[in-house]
């Protein structure tokens, strides 16, 4: 019997271990343990781990109770989910967007608007237009840097341009971060955050790309009266988040090892988004991208008579994960894919891209 081929996943999210502070994270979490036992061990409040949130409140430029610390992004975003989005809202989301804040907020009943993703970030006319028109929209989801799927991030021009526009319509802004750390080349953008002036926006951030994703750390940051009502839902949902896992993080961010172990994953990011994107033109010169300068992701844009589901079965009969552009979607098209290259070493990308090819021919 012929031995299957060892899977090779471009279909995760994730960092690979070999760029985990594993070292940083011992160290941290044995000081944090020897520091601060009470408060590691002991139930905390629902606001998170005060060392680390006053940490991030500085980072920002914020009040601390402009911040709550979480389990994680994805738990911060359903809490806002929760407070701000009612059956039958109007929510922006950019084409494409992530799969799954899609199905959360469809698992909210929220009418979903798709404004087209370009290369700069999402199309601000059309969102203009849309409001223009006598849409009401209550929130925009935004991720700004790198973004999921499409690793495209947003000009410092509209980042200026959709704060005027939330300030002029009332909505609120929810700037997906996760990303922001991880820029190997290109000039870093402010945040929508730090250009609203009036409480315009929510930010969320996580340590799940510059720490590691098991220890389920994330955060918002906003209004102090929205941060407040969250609260007040984080404690009846669980009293208070992960206090080992947030005073890790404070002793690992405070200890110097946060911007090590940044510097580590962006070089291993900035040599396989490079491999990827040379061995996508040699091997599969009909895929259009655009080549990243940061984050996890790259966008794969095929002919329009491509089917990227077949393509996805096709790749995994021969080991190769990969995620089908429709995932991201909420029309019908089907010509895209995205390919993560986090969590494959650059060796695993040059056998990746041989066996994506031939799955490609295959069709
Ligand atoms: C845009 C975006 N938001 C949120 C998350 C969730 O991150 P976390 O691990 O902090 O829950 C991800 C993870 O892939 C993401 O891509």
């Amino acid at each position: 019997m012929a031995e299957e081929p060892a899977p090779i996943s471009f279909a995760r999210g994730a960092p690979s271990l070999d760029i985990i502070d594993v070292e940083g994270l011992k160290a941290a979490a044995d000081r944090a343990f020897t520091n601060d036992p009470a408060g590691s061990f002991a139930y905390g409040t629902s606001v998170g781990y005060k060392p680390l949130r006053a940490w991030i409140a500085e980072r920002h430029g914020v009040a601390e109770e402009q911040v709550l610390v979480t389990n994680g992004s994805m738990q911060a975003d359903a809490f806002l989910f929760d407070t701000l989005v009612q059956p039958g809202d109007t929510v922006v989301v950019e084409r494409p967007s992530y799969d799954r804040t899609l199905l959360s907020l469809k698992g909210r009943d929220a009418d979903l608007q798709a404004v087209p993703l370009a290369e700069d970030g999402v199309d601000v006319e059309a969102m203009a237009a849309l409001l223009a028109g006598g849409t009401k929209v209550s929130l925009a989801h935004l991720i700004p840097n790198f973004q999921n799927p499409a690793g495209y991030s947003l000009s410092g021009q509209k980042r200026r341009a959709l704060v005027a526009l939330a300030r002029e319509y009332e909505f609120t802004i929810f700037e997906d971060d996760p990303y922001v750390e991880l820029r190997f080349s290109g000039e870093r953008q402010p945040t929508m955050l730090s250009l609203s002036t009036t409480g315009e926006v929510v930010y969320a951030s996580s340590f799940s790309k510059t720490v590691c994703p098991g220890i389920r750390v994330g955060y918002l940051v906003g209004p102090a009266e929205v941060i407040a009502t969250i609260a007040k839902l984080a404690t009846g949902t669980y009293i208070s988040p992960n206090m080992v896992a947030q005073s890790i993080v404070n002793e690992f961010v405070r200890g110097g090892s946060f911007d090590t172990s940044i510097a580590t994953v962006k070089t291993a990011l900035a040599e396989r988004a490079e491999r990827l994107c040379a061995g996508l033109r040699e091997h599969i010169p009909d895929a259009q991208f655009v080549e990243p300068e940061g984050g996890y992701f790259l966008w794969v844009t095929l002919p329009e008579n491509v089917d990227g589901d077949a393509l996805f079965a096709a790749a995994a009969e021969r080991g190769v994960q990969i995620v089908k552009g429709s995932d991201f979607l909420l029309d019908d098209a089907k010509n895209a894919i995205r390919l993560a290259y986090s969590g494959v070493t650059p060796a695993q990308i040059d056998e990746g891209v041989r066996r994506l090819a031939e799955a490609y021919r295959s069709l």
